[in-house]
């Protein structure tokens, strides 16, 4: 760390710089090699320096995980000064591009409360398609990094069929599906803000909306309880860990408690032969196999962890549900 005037760094705050810049060469050459350009660099590996950084085209995303109650808050936040002069030395960048939010336990509306106002999109890339992510006003950025498998998952089941997104935040597999080939896409989500931006990124890469493509501001769970006549080949659903939205009429929904319910109720749309993609975030999630005997249901979570998630493996679980012959 030559290169820094002034104050020396912590100890730790070295060995936190040592593991990043190797991180970085690692995981640089990586994603070299398979044209991924936002990716995440350094996952708390070291446990005082409990960040999360990642990598979006030029700028850094940083998420402090609150520290346990045992972590002295003075300490913890002496580290985390120190790392932020740490993190734009080691990454190139100049600092104003290292972004940080600080991120708690939450649960219900708070978890998508707004951070900032900033208004700025930009657009970065992946898999040859174009995303709008913004890096400072929520704590979610636009495009969940640990689900590039994932995405890459619904590529390659999509061609030339109907596909439901439920839950579908900003539609990112929305567009995988449509540039895929899929015939038609309906996208559902309770926000009008996360509907708006999936809107956008479905334009952002030549599908506007229309006939083929659709857009439905509802509550998932009243949606599927509600009758429709389409039937689908490919259903991504991919529900938060908790939700309790006002727009709800006082339900709630806890993906431990409903996720066996939630999955036959989107199993009745799916075509013959359709495939039903279900992944949640909950780190303890235990699929409930028995009140789901009717279906197939094979584990894809590892071959959707991407390599940049590999030390956080319980970062997302995810199913491939089929009909039983
Ligand atoms: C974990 S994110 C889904 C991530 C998304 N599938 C992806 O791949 O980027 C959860 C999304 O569910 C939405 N949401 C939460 N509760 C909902 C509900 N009851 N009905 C519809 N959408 C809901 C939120 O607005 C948010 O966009």
């Amino acid at each position: 760390m030559s290169d820094r005037a002034a104050k020396p760094l912590l100890a730790g705050t070295e060995m936190f710089a040592n593991r990043l810049r190797k991180n970085l060469r690692h995981l640089g050459k990586w994603a070299r090699r398979e044209g991924v350009t936002c990716y995440r660099v350094y996952d708390a590996d070291l446990p005082e320096y409990a960040l999360a950084v990642d990598l979006y085209e030029g700028w850094a995303h940083v998420q402090e995980y609150a520290a346990p109650p045992s972590v002295d808050p003075g300490r913890a936040e002496a580290r985390l000064k120190d790392a932020l002069v740490a993190i734009p030395v080691v990454l190139g960048m100049d600092p104003d591009r290292v972004i940080l939010k600080v991120r708690r336990k939450q649960k219900g509306p708070a978890q998508y409360e707004r951070q900032a106002a900033t208004g700025e999109f930009r657009v970065v890339h992946e898999g040859g398609l174009r995303f709008q992510v913004n890096l400072t006003d929520y704590l979610d950025t636009g495009l969940f990094l640990d689900h590039r498998p994932t995405r890459a998952l619904i590529r390659g089941l999509a061609a030339g069929g109907r596909f439901l997104n439920l839950f579908a935040y900003t539609g990112t597999a929305s567009v995988y599906a449509a540039a895929a080939g899929a015939v038609a896409t309906t996208t559902v989500d309770l926000s009008s803000v996360h509907l708006d931006w999936a809107r956008r990124n479905m334009a952002l890469n030549g599908f506007a909306e229309g006939r083929a493509h659709r857009f439905v501001r509802a509550d998932c769970l009243a949606w599927l309880a509600s009758p429709h006549p389409e039937r689908f080949h490919l259903i991504f659903l991919d529900p938060p860990t908790f939700s309790n939205s006002k727009r709800m009429g006082g339900q709630t929904f806890d993906v431990q408690r409903d996720h066996a319910s939630l999955i036959r109720a989107a199993a009745t749309l799916l075509a013959r032969d359709g495939v039903l993609l279900f992944s949640n975030n909950f780190r303890h999630f235990k699929l409930n196999r028995a009140a789901l005997s009717q279906f197939a249901v094979e584990e894809c979570s590892a071959a959707t962890i991407p390599p940049d998630f590999q030390r956080n493996p319980r970062i997302h679980s995810c199913w491939k549900i089929v009909r039983r012959g």
